[in-house]
């Protein structure tokens, strides 16, 4: 592959944006070896925190596929691209010591492909998160990413996980891990929240190296069937319509912040043009998460395929575009007033 695909992250440099998200095809040594092998510039370990009630919550997860009209279709990986996940989920079951360890050995492996192995906490308790970090670069782990409000937080067990969603419990919450976390520390936000740009400023002014955004939201589906919400509960959704909510973001986000402080995409992308979307709105490398479980560890050799060829046919790096599209956002006032042209919406037969 050609060097036009090289990101970067604050001090890590990616061979290319693309990023196998954490969730359950990074949960096992096989599945983050295949993840690098399919050649990602980083692979997001799926998450874990100490507590018990939130490894049990991984025995009633649950997980279905929906098309457009909200019809459940097969899982499978013939499924069709914009197939919408919708899911409860867990955390990594497997005691903190083994996964740790795995972690630790994956990486260095990832190290020898020019690529890394992320480790990835949920929040709960502050002072935990921060000795399993602490524990987590004591390993070797070369970044860690704490995701400080998981979607499910609101309706898993009590003191399973912690809910930050204001600035202020933000700004707290990584000062607390900064003062312990040497390498790069890298935070992910919640979708859910009144404006993500000022909790990615908080985690930034508290020293993080970088924000990860946005995770899925909170839906119930009714089932015309049965008249019962699909998967008993409300739970986590996304579908190719989440990208260019997480764009809005990116964008916003990188002009609250500026172009140089690192962003990292998540929500919504299926293959490498969504991957190129994510960066021209500001993203400086772009996780694949759904795609991958649905679809398996080809999609990201398929989508590092499809950027670069993206990138080829644009006479482009994805340095030279990373918030390309963001940087020529108007405002609705700066654009040409054009009297009327609601007018061809209006019923010419409706009287007033
Ligand atoms: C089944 C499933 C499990 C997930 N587990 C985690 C997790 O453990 N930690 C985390 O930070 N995000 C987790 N996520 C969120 C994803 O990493 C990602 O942010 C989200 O799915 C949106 O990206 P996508 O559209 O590429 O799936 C999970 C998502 C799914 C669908």
């Amino acid at each position: 592959m050609s060097n036009r695909l090289a990101s970067s992250i604050g001090a890590l440099a990616l061979k290319n944006p693309v990023i196998a998200g954490s969730g359950e095809a990074t949960m096992t040594e096989s599945g983050i070896r295949a993840a690098l092998a399919a050649g990602v510039g980083a692979v997001m370990a799926k998450s874990t925190n100490e507590s018990e009630a939130a490894k049990t919550q991984l025995n009633h997860t649950d997980y279905m596929l929906l098309d457009s009209r909200w019809k459940p279709i097969p899982w499978s990986d013939q499924a069709p691209a914009d197939a919408q996940l919708f899911c409860r989920s867990g955390l990594q079951p497997e005691n903190f010591d083994s996964w740790l360890e795995k972690l630790a050995r994956l990486d260095q492996e990832a190290q020898q492909q020019g690529s890394y192995v992320i480790g990835h906490l949920i929040l709960n308790d502050v002072e935990k998160c921060a000795q399993m970090a602490e524990r987590m670069q004591e390993a070797g782990l070369r970044a860690i990413t704490v995701l400080v409000a998981a979607v499910h937080g609101d309706q898993a067990a009590k003191g399973a996980i912690a809910m930050i969603r204001d600035p202020q419990g933000i700004r707290d919450v990584v000062g607390a891990l900064r003062k312990r976390v040497r390498v790069p520390l890298w935070i992910k936000l919640p979708g859910q929240t009144e404006d993500v740009s000022l909790l990615a400023a908080a985690a930034r002014d508290a020293g993080a190296d970088a924000v990860n955004f946005i995770d899925r939201t909170l839906a119930m589906v009714p089932d015309l069937e049965t008249r019962a919400p699909f998967l008993g509960t409300i739970a986590a959704l996304g579908g190719t319509w989440s990208l260019p909510i997480a764009c809005r973001w990116l964008a916003q986000t990188r002009k609250r912040l500026g172009p140089d402080f690192p962003l990292i995409g998540t929500n919504g992308a299926r293959d490498g043009y969504d991957v190129a979307r994510m960066l021209l709105a500001g993203a400086h490398g772009v996780e694949m998460t759904s795609a991958v479980m649905v679809h398996g560890v080809g999609v990201l050799a398929t989508a590092i395929q499809q950027l670069d060829s993206y990138l080829e046919s644009q006479g482009v790096s994805a340095q030279d575009i990373i918030g390309e599209a963001a940087d020529k956002l108007t405002a609705y006032t700066d654009q040409p007033s054009r009297p009327g042209r609601w007018k061809s919406f209006i019923n010419p037969e409706a009287v007033d």
